[in-house]
């Protein structure tokens, strides 16, 4: 017989207001591993747009939009999913890292609700949860997936995993779905967050990174002495870590050069456009490269893993993509584009994994931390 679980999952870590619901179908009993097929009955991402005229996320107008979106969203995600709060088994919720102000409402909100309706609830690591959707599922799209019973696809372990987002960039080692050794992190800036920084540079929306890889398509072959930026890390002995903060120097000094050196704050729109997706286009390839980089030493150095799996916003670059499997002598794994950014899914998702090594009775119960 198979047991069925359905969660409401709440993520607020940064800009997005997100709620999803989602049942998954296990085997019984549940320990024996994860889903065999999960459903989404409702996935609610609300992308805040009151940052954009800061050219970037600021914390307390974050917190307030959240306070603003996350009831109406509950009540939402509930009528799309036809459900009634008293019919969901738990709660999952953000706890961080994050936002602190934006991490609270969420996690408040969530706390509440788990009280008020006497269900277990369960916090969830956020850059943990970015894997979920790609440990599971090798697509997702919401147009069509919603509602509908979707057969899980687990990967090969033992795995290499590349988290890359706005907040965090991690390489970590998978022996299973939970059971993680996180090999290396950013010593500065996260990649995602180099790419924002440097679109701003050059007079681009927030968030940079889809704004940037645009330009950057313009430029498909670059001349070779002009802006090479380097794709690897001075220290030779760190060979997992990550640092994006001097190459954002580098374009940072380059725009400036291009600009005739003024002084002061300086913005790159007002250079030409080839120079622009030019100097766009050698940025995108020396931070990618930065990634490919370090996932090669970790091959070289695990070669015992079977799979590759990418998460994070930066996973929805093309040209990472592209250069991934074009070098990748595994499988490579990307989560599905609709759930590369944040989202209330993922968070659902990772919730459902099981927790290798402790013994587990119910589903939620390892996670269980409020009761
Ligand atoms: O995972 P995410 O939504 O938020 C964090 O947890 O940080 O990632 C957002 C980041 C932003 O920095 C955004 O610019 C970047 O992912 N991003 C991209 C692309 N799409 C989103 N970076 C490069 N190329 C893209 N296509
Ligand atoms: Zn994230």
């Amino acid at each position: 017989m198979n047991i069925h679980r359905t969660l409401l999952a709440i993520e607020t870590s940064c800009d997005e207001t997100s709620v999803s619901i989602v049942r998954a179908e296990f085997l019984d009993p549940p320990e024996s591993g994860i889903p065999r097929r999960v459903q989404v009955l409702a996935h609610i991402v609300e992308s805040q747009t009151s940052h954009l005229a800061f050219g970037g996320v600021v914390p307390e107008v974050a917190a307030r939009d959240h306070l603003l979106k996350i009831t109406p969203l509950t009540h939402t995600a509930l009528r799309q999913a036809n459900l009634s709060a008293q019919s969901l088994d738990a709660i999952a919720v953000t706890l961080g890292p994050g936002l602190i102000g934006a991490l609270m409402v969420g996690t408040l909100f969530a706390q509440g609700l788990s009280f008020a309706l006497n269900k277990p609830l369960i916090g969830v690591n956020h850059v943990d949860a970015h894997l979920a959707p790609a440990l599971l599922l090798s697509q997702f799209n919401p147009d069509v997936d919603v509602g509908r019973w979707i057969d899980t696809q687990p990967i090969e372990y033992p795995a290499l995993a590349l988290t890359v987002s706005g907040g965090h960039c991690h390489l970590s080692y998978l022996k299973s779905a939970t059971d993680r050794l996180l090999l290396g992190h950013t010593a500065d800036d996260a990649c995602g967050e180099a790419f924002d920084k440097v679109a701003k540079l050059l007079g681009l929306p927030y968030p940079g990174g889809p704004h940037l890889e645009k330009l950057a398509l313009k430029k498909s072959t670059l001349h070779p002495l002009r802006h090479k930026f380097p794709a690897t890390l001075a220290d030779k002995n760190n060979r997992f870590g990550f640092s994006y903060s001097g190459l954002k120097t580098q374009v940072l000094e380059t725009i400036r050069k291009g600009l005739g050196y003024p002084q002061g704050r300086i913005s790159g729109a007002s250079l030409s456009e080839d120079e622009k997706s030019e100097i766009a286009a050698a940025f995108q390839d020396a931070a990618i490269g930065q990634l490919l980089d370090r996932l090669h030493n970790a091959l070289n150095e695990y070669s015992d893993a079977r799979t590759v799996v990418i998460a994070g916003g930066v996973a929805a670059n093309q040209k990472f993509r592209k250069k991934l499997l074009e070098t990748c002598p595994l499988n490579a794994r990307f989560a599905p584009l609709s759930l590369c950014s944040d989202n209330a899914t993922m968070i659902a998702l990772h919730s459902f994994l099981p927790n290798a090594g402790l013994p587990s009775p119910h589903p939620f119960s390892r996670y269980n931390y409020s009761k």
